[in-house]
């Protein structure tokens, strides 16, 4: 599998990605973790993590996945470059691509990212905003694929928040044909914008978004059953009003048995035991979390040789 071309220069959404694109990067991350090619197609570039969030996952497989191309990181601390507060986003963009080539920014408002990208020279990436993770959802794919073989007729059923991560799994299930289905609580949907939106790339695609209250209806013969934390970064402060609302959308051995029996449990993590998991579900035989984790470093390869290579 060659490395894949792609006609968005930066990438804030699963939608700026074409269906053929993102399944063309996720086989492409894949042929890339089963090779030991050692071509380096980030020699001589350096790629900026400009970070305003914590973060395990993201900061660790993408500056290893830089490496890996040959190329160098910089991370950019929260503390340190202070994006719209210390300088204009406009002007941390400017400045920034007479140095790099590239831009990975973690941020809390969406707009902002839309604003580094509209003033930046070089590509950026969206490592997490308010509205969406579309690196996390590369890797979800993959690792759907991975496990499952096929994508066809995969029926993925999310359990929780209507949050950043739901919106990118449900653009990214729907471009790739599959059934989405999502059971949140009242107060905690998806969008109606973003639902119709999901659904009109399933109509083109052959896949469906549903909607349910439901958690149990949600997972009936699902083969993928997902769920992300009930208080996301940034909203820590209604963790308690979230805990009441939440009440029944836990994941557990309980709901597990309701799905699919071959069905595999996902998670982005980090998680939250006692509130959308119980402790030590993360190694219930059915999850598939830690190679999720593991698919983040090559879905990110995959991205990163398309945008800069
Ligand atoms: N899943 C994820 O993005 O994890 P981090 O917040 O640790 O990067
Ligand atoms: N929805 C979570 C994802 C963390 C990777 C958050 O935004 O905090």
């Amino acid at each position: 599998m060659p490395k894949v071309t792609i006609n968005t220069k930066h990438l804030l959404s699963v939608a700026d990605l074409a269906p053929g694109e993102l399944k063309g990067l996720i086989d492409r991350a894949r042929s890339m973790k089963a090779s030991t090619n050692t071509e380096k197609p980030l020699q001589g570039k350096t790629v900026a993590l400009l970070f305003e969030k914590p973060s395990l996952r993201t900061r660790v497989s993408f500056e290893v996945a830089i490496t890996n191309l040959g190329g160098n990181s910089l991370y950019l601390s929260p503390q340190e470059v202070g994006v719209g507060g210390r300088e204009a986003v406009s002007d941390v963009a400017q400045v920034l691509s007479r140095y790099v080539d590239c831009i990975v920014y973690r941020c809390f408002e969406h707009k902002n990212l839309e604003e580094l990208a509209q003033y930046a020279t070089v590509p950026v990436v969206n490592a997490l905003s308010e509205d969406e993770h579309p690196c996390q959802t590369l890797a979800d794919l993959t690792t759907m694929l991975e496990h499952r073989g096929s994508l066809d007729r995969t029926v993925l059923a999310y359990i929780g928040d209507g949050n950043n991560v739901a919106r990118s799994l449900a653009y990214g299930a729907a471009s790739m044909g599959m059934t989405f289905r999502i059971a949140s609580p009242p107060g905690y949907e998806l969008t109606t914008p973003v639902l119709r939106q999901a659904a009109q790339i399933a109509a083109a695609n052959g896949g469906q978004i549903e909607f349910l209250r439901d958690p149990v209806a949600a997972v009936e013969d699902a083969h993928v059953v997902y769920t992300d934390v009930w208080a996301s970064m940034g909203h820590e402060g209604e963790s308690g009003e979230r805990k009441e609302a939440f009440i029944g959308y836990q994941v557990n051995p309980e709901l597990m048995e309701q799905a699919a029996p071959d069905a595999i449990f996902m998670h982005d993590l980090p998680a939250h035991y006692g509130e959308e998991v119980p402790e030590g579900f993360l190694e219930h035989p059915q999850s598939v979390v830690f190679d999720q984790a593991e698919n983040r470093l090559h879905a990110q390869q995959a991205l990163l040789e398309a945008l800069i290579g």
